[in-house]
């Protein structure tokens, strides 16, 4: 594996997350695989989850983490080829990704969508120039359309937490104050389609995702009739994909309650606004899941930090 931008760098999902299981038994197992070497986490937005538990695995590999808030901290970057730079950016991609390659050996970017251009958003511009610019590989922390060490996180806590051969997974629209973007239900689905689970998506009409991701996972617009009899409940908000950004329903009666999730766990990759998308007493109750998957986001990192490691050794 070259770089680590999508769920579909996975080859195979079981032995991945038999492999991240076996690195949360024994984190430290690998302190010399990653001496000397050094991760770079560049972060166009926010985040807490993601900065912590990444560096958290690269310290467990024996790496040194060093991270920059991009936007604010940086010069401002430029991506358009050709553009005559004398506007607000200071700084090309084709010399910040080179640069950055010389001080590290992996580097992680994060840069979410605008949520108001789809087809600059869909072009995933800003990973891909990383990839195309840097001399190192390159693993996604969130980008426009995908968050695949959400999604492989996502796919180790129901494999930790099930019995059942083939359990009920259910991604569920909830409602938000604000625009979101696609890409934890992106990868969350992506993460799903390669897991031996019955699969189901729940949301109001309006929110359909894109079709290529969903590709034959059946869609059931009655939330109650979907969430019946499931082993898992993924809930997430994402804002319109077809009108694009937009946010077209609040329905509060789409929030989960532990009425509607009866017995089964509570996932959500957080943060989370309580009694907005999810009641209080879902959060605070034994059937949530949240604080173990926020967990996994180290052996998720840590499995894909090592994989990379092993390939430039
Ligand atoms: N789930 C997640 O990516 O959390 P952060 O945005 O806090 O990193």
């Amino acid at each position: 594996m070259k770089n680590y931008t999508s769920i579909h760098d996975i080859d195979n999902i079981q032995s991945w997350i038999e492999e991240a299981k076996a690195l949360k038994a024994n984190p430290l197992k690998h302190i010399e695989l990653g001496k000397h070497k050094t991760l770079g986490l560049l972060f166009f937005n926010s985040s807490l989850r993601t900065r912590l538990s990444t560096q958290k695995a690269a310290l467990n590999l024996g790496m040194d983490p060093i991270v920059m808030n991009v936007s604010g901290d940086a010069w401002g970057i430029e991506f358009g080829d050709g553009t005559v730079m004398n506007g607000n950016t200071a700084e090309h991609i084709k010399e910040a990704a080179a640069v950055v390659s010389q001080y590290c050996d992996i580097i992680a970017v994060r840069a979410f969508p605008t949520l108001t251009d789809k087809e600059k958003d869909e072009s995933e511009q800003v990973l891909k120039s990383f990839v195309k610019y840097a001399s190192v590989p390159i693993v996604n922390m969130e980008s426009a359309t995908g968050h695949p060490l959400q999604g492989l996180t996502d796919a180790i806590t129901i494999s930790e937490q099930t019995q059942k051969t083939k359990p009920k997974v259910v991604l569920s629209w909830a409602p938000h104050i604000k625009a979101l973007p696609h890409a934890v239900a992106n990868s969350f689905i992506q993460s799903m389609r390669k897991m031996d689970v019955e699969f189901v998506i729940t949301h109001p009409e309006g929110y359909e995702l894109n079709p290529e991701i969903i590709g034959d996972t059946p869609v059931n617009y009655n939330q109650e009739e979907a969430m019946k009899d499931a082993d898992f409940v993924y809930v997430k908000n994402w804002s319109s994909y077809n009108d694009y950004g937009k946010i077209l329903n609040t329905d509060p009666n789409w929030m989960i309650t532990n009425k509607k999730l009866g017995a089964a766990k509570f996932m959500h990759c957080l943060p989370v606004r309580r009694n907005v998308i999810v009641e209080d007493a879902v959060l605070d109750g034994e059937n949530s899941l949240v604080i173990e998957q926020a967990n996994n986001r180290t052996y998720a990192a840590q499995l894909v930090l090592k994989k990379l490691l092993e390939g430039i050794k």
